[in-house]
């Protein structure tokens, strides 16, 4: 059995637990908020993937400061799930690249919209508004049963 585990950074809003919660309900794949990650046995998933907030254009800090100090620790296969306010796929695909950089075989990205009021978005009542709404939900669950399928046949 291939075992799945996710570690998230989610510290604007909440919107990227919020939707990890959703889209991972019934699914076997362990939730890890990055503050809680101290005493991960990372040795026993075969895959890990990376979730996060956008912030300033890019994963939370905490996401690169964890790969740097655990990198050897992590299974080869690793998919990657992000919110932001523009939502439209390209801070996925970076933080992917990075990924595979690094040396990991990246499965999988996935973005959608997240509620923003960063900035000058908080004096008009923020963007984003009602983000992750149900077809990003939808629509990220189609992406966790798609990976999921992968896993089950990826190399390890
Ligand atoms: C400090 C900060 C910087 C942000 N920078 C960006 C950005 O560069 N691009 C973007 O699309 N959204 C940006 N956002 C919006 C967040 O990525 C978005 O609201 C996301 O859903 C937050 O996820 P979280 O609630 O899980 O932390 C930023 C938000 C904050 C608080």
């Amino acid at each position: 059995m291939h075992k799945t585990a996710i570690i998230y950074v989610s510290e604007h809003h909440g919107n990227t637990e919020k939707l990890l919660k959703e889209v991972c309900r019934g699914q076997p794949i362990d939730l890890f908020n990055i503050a809680c990650t101290e005493t991960i046995n990372l040795s026993q998933y075969s895959c890990v993937g990376f979730a996060s907030g956008i912030y300033v254009g890019k994963f939370h800090k905490s996401i690169f400061k964890f790969l740097k100090n655990r990198r050897c620790e992590f299974p080869k296969n690793s998919f990657v799930v992000c919110t932001s306010g523009i939502g439209k796929g390209r801070y996925a695909l970076k933080f992917s690249n990075y990924l595979r950089d690094q040396g990991f075989t990246v499965l999988g990205e996935f973005e959608c919209k997240g509620f923003d009021t960063f900035g000058p978005f908080k004096l008009f009542g923020g963007f984003a508004k009602g983000h992750p709404d149900t077809c990003d939900i939808a629509n990220g669950t189609a992406f966790i049963r798609q990976l999921l399928n992968t896993i089950e046949h990826a190399d390890t």
